[in-house]
């Protein structure tokens, strides 16, 4: 009897010893799959931010550049119409050299046209969030792969800071010739008030995935 319980105890003891060892190779076999596909994961979001993030850059630069020649040509007041047409056109020209969607959006927008959808809305209060923790607004940064009609689309977003040259615009002492435009090209205008190192908004992009 003793050496049958005993014979039982080592048996117990061998498929527990059996079951560890199918547990290990079901890892070793479920990892040896998961981890490529999880990497490749990883790796292709951090090139779609690291192209993105470079599609942005073009689009600021561009768009300061306009700004720039725009407030030295005329002041604040003519530079804003200078910014309402070149923006979206800038926008067209660097999604056609990029293969990136681009726009700007802000939860204070001037634009109606640059309303946040839904999940730039989610975007942004992350991002409000984070700048309020102590993120500098340049360093935030948001990407997901979302399905739109059956279809898989990269979405970015990237945060913008308040500059001291952008007071101008969207400070809180404007001057009296840039209220007067602001008021009747944008009516429902919100984003006035922000003071320099302020979130003021996000680039916003897109981009199918094959
Ligand atoms: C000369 C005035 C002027 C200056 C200076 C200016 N902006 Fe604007 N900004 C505008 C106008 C006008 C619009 C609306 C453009 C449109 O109709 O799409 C705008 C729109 C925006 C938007 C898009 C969201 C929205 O509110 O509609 C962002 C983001 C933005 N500006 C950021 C900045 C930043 C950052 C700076 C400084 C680097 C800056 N702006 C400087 C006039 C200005």
């Amino acid at each position: 009897m003793i050496f049958l319980s005993y014979l039982k105890k080592a048996a117990d003891k061998m498929s527990d010893r059996l079951n560890a060892a199918y547990l290990v190779i079901f890892f070793m076999l479920a990892f040896s799959f998961l981890s490529p596909a999880m990497a490749l994961a990883q790796e292709d979001s951090a090139q779609l931010q690291a192209q993105g993030r470079q599609a942005a850059q073009a689009f600021a630069s561009a768009l300061k550049a306009e700004l720039m020649a725009g407030l030295q040509a005329g002041g604040p007041a003519e530079a804003i119409k200078v910014c309402q047409q070149k923006a979206p056109r800038i926008a067209e020209s660097v999604s056609a050299e990029t293969g990136w969607k681009i726009g700007r959006t802000s939860q204070r927008w001037r634009n109606p046209a640059n309303a946040p959808d839904a999940w730039e809305s989610k975007a942004l209060a992350r991002f409000a969030a984070q700048a309020a923790g102590g993120v500098k607004p340049g360093q935030l940064i948001f990407g997901e792969t979302v399905q739109k009609n059956g279809r898989r689309i990269y979405r970015l977003m990237i945060g913008i800071q308040t500059g001291g040259l952008c007071l101008k615009c969207h400070g809180a002492s404007l001057s009296q010739p840039v209220k007067a435009r602001l008021a009747e090209l944008y009516p429902q205008d919100q984003a006035t008030g922000f003071t320099a190192g302020q979130l003021r908004g996000a680039f916003t992009l897109r981009k199918p995935l094959p």
